[in-house]
């Protein structure tokens, strides 16, 4: 094989492109995109998403073996393994509207293919889709007639933003989905033989198509589950005294449980958890499934309960009004060492915030740019200011709605003095030392604790 084309230069296409080309010296890489900025970016070894290491990985294949372009035709055309990885978001009309995968994108994408194919090509879907969206894809390319021979594999990708680059040199495992036949056992070893390069081959996995499709949705629902379900045990926490950091330690603790994906937060966040569940949602209700769709349901519900009740509390705290306070915003993005704010839960606040006529200041390390753009018809109800101290200054409240590690690490008696008092802290992601802040004076409210007041 010498060469990957990869349509879709996003958070997906780009990193695990870079890291298909770094590892992989000899295989020639182009990663094709519609947008000319975001390729521009690439090409010029800047990438266009904030991610800790992506840049070095770019830079160590870049011009050697590792291209970007934005002629597909082009790319498809030279191409003997073509990854799509074109973005699949929730569907905002139509059937399906607000639960459905929009499809329109991946559909264009696979006539653009069948359209340049001039010899036999394996088709990897890369991008999060519903199950048997291969079939589809399948059918499209048989409609040609013609001679050439399109392979369909399936290989999600299970990177998280924020940890990208050793996600992929040591992913959990690698799952690659294809057709039991002789062309497609084929076809899956070798896309096999590309990634054993560098990842043990007990860690890659082969399964049917529909199995690998599904899946990815699957595993980003149990994750989001998780935290909806501790999410849920911290509302009873603070009804009742218990603390739910030890309760996570306690159960944790428990091999069958398992530590991770137990931290009480503010909500989750990001372009795939919501999208996938409401995708699994509304496949299962297609199906008839009623059960099954309520059950994944109320998980994007406890999700969007979690994320109020936080603006709630705040409210209430603050003796029931934040009618012209200024309220300084720590963090946008939906996880720390990002700088995505797809659904992040900072929106919801943000909102609800702006809502009660607050004077809203947002601060974040690498957002700001996005957190503008979502918030743009907000128009003067927000603000931007890229020092959280400038932020904090004369503000009655912070909240803390982002883990980035130097919000743990801010001088806060320096912005205890600059505050109105009574100064109050609400922690949506339990990132900071709740005694300490309470001694130095602030009323201080986490996720699923008691509250450290002075009132
Ligand atoms: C990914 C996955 O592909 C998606 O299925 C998953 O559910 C979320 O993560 P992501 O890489 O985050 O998507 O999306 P995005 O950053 O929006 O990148 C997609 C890229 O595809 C964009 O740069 C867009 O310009 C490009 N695109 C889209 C094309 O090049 N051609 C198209 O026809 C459509
Ligand atoms: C997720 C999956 O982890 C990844 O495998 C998949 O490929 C894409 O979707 P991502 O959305 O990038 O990755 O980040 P993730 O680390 O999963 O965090 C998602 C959200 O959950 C963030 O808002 C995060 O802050 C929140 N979270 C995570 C919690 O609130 N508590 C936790 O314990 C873990």
């Amino acid at each position: 094989m010498k060469n990957i084309c990869c349509i879709g230069a996003g958070y997906v296409g780009g990193p695990t492109m870079a890291m298909i080309a770094k590892q992989c010296p000899d295989i020639r890489v182009t990663v094709t995109d519609l947008d000319e900025k975001r390729i521009a970016a690439w090409g010029a070894g800047t990438p266009p998403i904030y991610e800790p290491g992506l840049a070095e990985v770019v830079r160590s294949a870049l011009g050697r073996n590792l291209f970007f372009s934005t002629d597909t035709p082009k790319a498809i055309a030279e191409a003997d393994v073509i990854f799509v990885c074109v973005n699949t978001p929730t569907k905002t009309f139509g059937q399906g509207a607000g639960r459905a995968s929009d499809l329109q994108y991946f559909e264009k994408v696979a006539r653009q293919i069948l359209q340049h194919a001039t010899s036999d090509k394996i088709v990897v879907e890369k991008s999060t889709l519903p199950v048997r969206t291969a079939e589809a894809m399948e059918r499209i390319f048989h409609s040609g007639g013609g001679s050439v021979h399109l392979e369909v594999l399936s290989n999600p990708e299970f990177l998280a933003e924020g940890t990208a680059i050793t996600d992929l040199e040591r992913p959990d495992r690698v799952l690659i989905g294809g057709h039991e036949t002789a062309t497609g056992r084929a076809a899956r070893h070798q896309l096999l033989e590309i990634y054993a390069r560098w990842i043990p081959r007990e860690r890659i996995l082969t399964t049917n198509v529909w199995s690998s499709e599904l899946s990815k949705l699957v595993a980003n629902a149990f994750l989001a589950q998780r935290i909806s379900s501790i999410n849920s045990i911290s509302e009873l926490c603070e009804a009742t005294g218990a603390d739910v950091e030890e309760l996570s330690r306690a159960i944790g603790t428990d091999s069958r449980i398992g530590p991770k994906f137990l931290q009480a937060s503010v909500g989750f966040g990001g372009s795939c958890f919501k999208k996938d569940i409401l995708n699994l949602v509304y496949i299962a209700e297609t199906l008839g499934l009623r059960e099954v769709a309520a059950y994944w349901e109320q998980v994007v519900t406890m999700n969007d309960h979690q994320q109020a009740r936080f603006v709630r509390q705040m409210v209430a705290s603050m003796f029931n009004t934040i009618a012209g306070k200024r309220i300084a915003v720590l963090g946008f993005a939906f996880k720390a060492d990002t700088g995505d704010t797809r659904e992040s839960p900072a929106l919801a606040v943000c909102r609800g915030l702006a809502a009660e006529r607050a004077a809203v200041v947002i601060s974040d390390p690498h957002a700001l740019d996005n957190a503008r753009r979502e918030l743009a018809d907000l128009g003067p109800a927000v603000a931007f200011e890229t020092d959280p101290y400038a932020a904090a200054s004369g503000a009655h409240a912070l909240a803390v709605l982002t883990d980035w590690k130097l919000y743990r690490d801010l001088d806060f008696a320096r912005i205890f003095a600059g505050m109105e008092k009574p100064a109050f802290l609400f922690d949506g992601r339990n990132c900071l030392d709740h005694a300490a802040l309470h001694a130095l004076g602030f009323n201080v409210y986490a996720i699923g604790k008691r509250a450290w007041s002075h009132l």
